[in-house]
């Protein structure tokens, strides 16, 4: 996989799936930007890289999708800096975690997490997309598929399920990208967008309270005898980094069900191509975001 001379800035870098993303992006040339919420934790996810790539070219950034102000920050960080990907992978499930929980800026924790901060993010680096021809790589879900977005209750406050709320987060950022491939096509921003999902991944983090829960054995278990390691869960991304396909398409591994195995190209889920869900959906977002 050739990336050499590119910039790619991949969210969800400090562990599991995300750091499997940015190493195959460092083997393959790419100079690699990491923004997480816990330094520690990156350092960690850089000590990992570098014991495979001694030479990888990855740089920590600042970044907690959970508060919009480290968002506008790191795009004034990353001011004048060339962004050629940009992979939307960082990724919370609040199931097993008791009820409904709000990020420090207010909104529902897997919605602005997995959705709207990705969401502010495009937002704030989207002149520098288009202005280098970018790549959009966003990381979806199988649970995306089987999901509606209730437009009267976006944010789980009438009625929350942690599980629907992760899922309806996949979905949101699905179909946001899929408003951005339409709106690039239609105003020639230049900006192509491909999604992916891992399958399914045990042995990532994801999840902690549910791991928290299961002895460590059946997490081992787990992660050896059902679903992709995170290693093969990246190749999804990495596929869709690298496709020269014209339209969005959702890369999946091959498998049974779509859990497990190679990485092939499909059509998106037909939850994701509802124009006028997307299209909604990119005001709704204007207006939460000011
Ligand atoms: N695992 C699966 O079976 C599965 C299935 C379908 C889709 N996915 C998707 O794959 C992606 C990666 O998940 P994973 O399985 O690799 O899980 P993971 O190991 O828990 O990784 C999640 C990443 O997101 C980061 N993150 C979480 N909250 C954040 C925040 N507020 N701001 C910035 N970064 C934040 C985490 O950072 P910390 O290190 O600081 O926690 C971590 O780097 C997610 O989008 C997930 O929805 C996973």
């Amino acid at each position: 996989m050739e990336f050499a001379g590119r910039t790619a800035l991949v969210t969800g870098g400090s562990s599991g799936i995300g750091l499997e993303i940015a190493l195959g992006l460092a083997a393959g040339g790419a100079r690699v930007l990491l923004p997480v919420r816990d330094r520690a934790r990156g350092d960690g996810a850089l000590v990992r890289i570098r014991e495979r790539l001694p030479q990888a070219g990855v740089e920590l950034l600042d970044l907690d999708l959970a508060r919009l102000e480290t968002v506008h920050g790191l795009a004034t960080a990353l001011a004048n800096r060339p962004i050629d990907l940009l992979v939307l992978n960082a990724g919370v499930v609040t199931v097993g975690s008791p009820g409904r929980q709000l990020t420090p800026d207010g909104f529902e924790l897997n919605f602005q997490t997995n959705y709207l901060g990705h969401a502010a993010l495009v937002r704030d680096l989207l002149p520098r997309l288009r202005q280098h021809g970018s790549r959009l790589v966003v990381q979806c879900s199988l649970a995306a598929a089987h999901v509606q977005l209730d437009w009267d209750d976006l944010q789980g406050e009438r009625s929350f399920h942690a599980f629907r709320a992760y899922a309806a987060s996949k979905l949101a950022l699905g179909l946001f990208g899929m408003e951005v491939a339409r709106r690039s096509s239609a105003s020639g921003w230049g900006v192509s967008v491909q999604l992916c999902h891992p399958g399914v991944t045990p042995g990532s983090s994801i999840a902690p309270a549910i791991r928290a829960m299961l002895p460590g054995e059946l997490v081992h278990w787990a992660s050896q005898h059902l679903g992709n390691s995170p290693a093969e869960a990246a190749r999804t991304a990495l596929a869709a980094a690298t496709t020269d396909a014209d339209d969005v398409r959702l890369f999946a591994p091959a498998g049974h069900l779509g859990l497990t195995g190679r990485p092939v190209a499909r059509a998106p889920f037909p939850s994701l191509c509802d124009p006028d869900a997307a299209a909604h959906l990119w005001q709704v977002t204007a207006t939460l975001l000011g």
